[in-house]
């Protein structure tokens, strides 16, 4: 007798291929997806298409962060016999149903997105908001509801993409008259958003306050002494702030040993406790955790015909998976047959 294996829920999540990746994206997103993987049926696209939406000018660096990511992805243990790891330029199958979808949203809607809205006044584009920008989210739609993905793993700054693209997929089902596309529900872990090391609100390479994956040991050093702490800490033996104090919101993240974390933060705050022996600790946690992954990293590295076998075999069984998606939905809004 075969019992029948139950059908596992289906991830897809990404990242824009326009740097390495970064201890931001280790707890937002890489972690979950480390996890996970056993448990689900899980893509990683190589978001490169999306990429050039706001960086039309420098197709050379989107093209290189492909192997970059891909070498990140493999650092921190996404196996790829069991995640298919595809690039999103090779499936055209999105950009299709990302031409169809755009007839399922305003302008308006779009120009109201949070997550679009900072990042048209991160990027300063002012009046001058690339088209292929504006409608990303309806690209990300396109990725997620292709994949018919119902789980996806982001940081919250992602949110409300997800919300969109669910807003899109009820419109669209509703002019098929069935539910061709599968809502999504975005999965956010639980520490949220990293802050950089600077104390700002996000860690991102951009700004200069990210501690990259691939980061050397003498890199970890400098960033954990650079790190931002409460800055009426003077002297040792002065009480000091914890709410706020970078070094210890990394604690939180990244150190096993809780307990021990929240006596050190006891003895901060009553005061005597010196900031470089709180930098101390954590320092030693940093190296700890990224010492195996830059080693995997330049391993993988070694082999670049490795990572293009990977990257070729996920794009594939992503093409098939997309492709059959487009063929229902086509199908269903009745899209003219050429038949060639
Ligand atoms: N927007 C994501 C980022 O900036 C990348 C991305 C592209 C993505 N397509 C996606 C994430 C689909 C989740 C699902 O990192």
């Amino acid at each position: 007798m075969h019992s029948v294996p139950p059908v596992k829920p289906v991830i897809l999540t990404g990242d824009r291929t326009t740097g390495p990746l970064h201890l931001g994206h280790y707890v937002g997103s890489l972690k979950n997806r480390v996890a996970m993987q056993d448990t689900h049926r899980q893509f990683l696209l190589l978001a490169d298409m999306q990429a050039l939406t706001d960086n039309a000018h420098d197709p050379d660096k989107v093209r290189r962060n492909v192997i970059e990511v891909a070498l990140d992805y493999l650092a921190v243990g996404i196996d790829p016999g069991k995640t298919a790891i595809c690039v999103q330029s090779g499936l055209p199958a999105l950009a299709e149903l990302t031409m169809l979808y755009l007839n399922f949203v305003s302008v308006a809607r779009l120009e109201r997105n949070p997550t679009i809205k900072d990042e048209i006044r991160a990027r300063g584009f002012g009046r001058d908001i690339p088209a292929g920008f504006l409608c990303y989210p309806v690209a990300q739609a396109a990725d997620i509801t292709g994949f018919k993905a119902s789980v996806v793993p982001v940081g919250e700054d992602q949110a409300p993409l997800i919300e969109q693209t669910n807003e899109i997929v009820r419109r669209v089902n509703n002019q098929i008259g069935r539910a061709v596309l599968t809502e999504a529900e975005a999965v956010i872990p639980e520490v949220g958003r990293l802050p950089g090391i600077d104390g700002r609100a996000k860690m991102s390479k951009s700004q200069g306050n990210a501690i990259a994956l691939s980061a050397s040991p003498d890199d970890i050093r400098r960033a954990v002494h650079l790190m931002y702490t409460d800055p009426k800490h003077l002297r040792a033996g002065d009480p000091g702030a914890v709410a706020g104090n970078v070094v210890f919101t990394y604690l939180d993240a990244f150190d096993a040993d809780q307990i021990g974390v929240a006596e050190l933060k006891a003895h901060y705050r009553r005061g005597g406790l010196g900031d470089s022996a709180v930098k101390q600790r954590l320092e030693a946690v940093l190296q700890g955790l990224l010492a195996p992954i830059r080693e995997r990293r330049a391993e993988c590295a070694r082999y670049p015909d490795y990572v293009l076998d990977v990257l070729r075999e996920g794009t594939m069984k992503a093409r098939a998976v997309t492709q059959a998606t487009l063929e229902e939905v086509r199908e269903g809004l009745g899209i003219f047959k050429v038949g060639l």
